[in-house]
Formats: structure tokens, sequence, C-alpha cells
């Protein structure tokens, strides 16, 4: 089997793969839940939980496009949509524990922690962006927007993984292991998405002897 062209059988298996690759974090939670095993402060430990996997799935969806360049498997675009669904989704289970569980729509108490704390300031429009991230992520919304547009409000991601790793920095309070790991993986994907670009505008990250832009 070549890896640079696997037939469509295998992609559709690495897709079924990935598929409950990606559920096993709520479904480990659900499990949790039910047998009351999520520890002394079960709200925290669902928030962190769902909070995390956001992460790092939106980490991994962000992984998808350098590894295609770097291996020419241009297949594993094929994992991107349903990748990028599964960070709205877990993203949505975080906001709506926050919601429903933690504040329980104490609006005020919410409006207070958008002004007052400011991972919650953060976190909060990273959330939103993810919405038209989501709303936009079939074909038939490719089409209406026509590839370019689509493309560049897809852009928005980055913003939103930046506001994730920024929220997961302000909110931890004393070993920050974590979100400077998260931190560097994403200036590591974020700096290779520049190289490529100043590479497709022939821009040298050192300039050369006699370059002119
Ligand atoms: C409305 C939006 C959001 C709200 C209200 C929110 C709220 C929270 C809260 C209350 C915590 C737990 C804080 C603590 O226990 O001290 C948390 C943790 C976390 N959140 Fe969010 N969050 C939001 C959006 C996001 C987004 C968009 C991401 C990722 C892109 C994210 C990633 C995380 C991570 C990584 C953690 C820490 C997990 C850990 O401790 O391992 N959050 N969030």
């Amino acid at each position: 089997m070549s890896l640079k062209k696997p037939d469509n059988k295998i992609i559709a298996w690495i897709k079924i793969a990935v598929f409950l690759l990606a559920l096993i974090p709520v479904l480990n939670l659900g499990i949790s839940a039910y047998i009351d095993n999520l520890g002394a402060n079960p709200i925290e430990k669902l928030t962190r939980s769902t909070g995390f996997w956001t992460l790092t799935l939106l980490l991994i969806s962000l992984t998808v496009s350098p590894l295609r360049r770097l291996t020419g498997w241009n297949w594993l675009m094929r994992l991107r949509r349903m990748l990028g669904l599964f960070v709205f989704f877990y993203a949505s289970l975080h906001f709506l524990t926050y919601l429903l569980l933690d504040q329980f729509f104490a609006w005020a108490s919410i409006v207070n922690d958008i002004v007052k704390r400011p991972y919650i300031t953060v976190g909060f429009p990273a959330f939103m962006l993810l919405i038209p991230l989501a709303v936009t992520s079939n074909n038939r919304m490719i089409k209406l927007l026509g590839g370019k547009r689509w493309l560049l409000l897809h852009r928005l991601v980055y913003l939103c993984a930046v506001g994730g790793v920024v929220h997961y920095w302000w909110l931890v309070k004393k070993d920050l292991s974590n979100p400077l790991t998260f931190a560097l993986l994403l200036s590591l994907l974020l700096g290779f998405r520049l190289i490529y670009w100043l590479r497709g505008l022939n821009i040298p990250l050192i300039p050369r002897k006699g370059w002119q832009p």
C-alpha cells in the first residue's frame, strides 16, 4: 500500500479510525460521569477536559496542511473537515459545561466574567470565531462563498488558536508547562505557514544581496 496515494477504501477506514479516536475523550467523560468517577469537582473536571481536547484537536487540525506539504500525502486534507468539526464539538461541550453547569444561565455573572476575568475575555471570542467556521464547513457554503472568500474566512482559525492558547496561559496559576507546550507547537505551525507564504510571495526570510520586493 502506498501512503502517497492510498485507495479510497483505505482512506474511508482511516476516516473511521480518526472519527473513533476523536470520540474517545467524550466517551471517557460520559462513562466517568455515569459511574460517578469525575473526582471531587466534576464540573471543573468536565470544563478542563473539554477545554484541553478543544485546543489539542485544534492544533492537530492545523498540523494537517504542513504535514501534507512535507510528505506529499494529499489525502490528509480529506481528514481536515472532520477534525475541524470535532474542534467545534468539544468547544461547544466546553462552553455548555460553563453555561449550564458552572453558571446555570446566570447572565449577569457571565457578562461579569467576560469583562473581569481576562482568560474568559479571550476564550469567549475564540469560541465565537469557531461558529462561522463550523457553519461554513460544508460544500454548499464553499460554493456559495467562492473558494477565495471561504479560505479567507477560514483563516480565522489562526486567531481562534492564538486566543485558545492565551486563554489557557492566563487561567493557569502555577505550572505553565502545558500552556507553554501548546504555545510552542502553535508557533511552529504558524511559523511553517509564514515561511510558505513568504516563499509564495518570493520574499526570502534572510534578504539576499540585490533582492528587491
Ligand atoms: C466561551 C468561551 C469559553 C469559556 C467560558 C471558557 C471557560 C473555561 C473555564 C472556566 C476553564 C477552567 C478554568 C479553571 O478551572 O481554572 C477553562 C479551561 C480551559 N479552556 Fe476554556 N473557555 C472558553 C473557550 C475556550 C476555547 C475556545 C478554547 C480552545 C480553543 C479553550 C481551551 C481551554 C483549555 C485548554 C483549558 C484548560 C484545560 C486544562 O486545565 O487542562 N477554552 N475554560
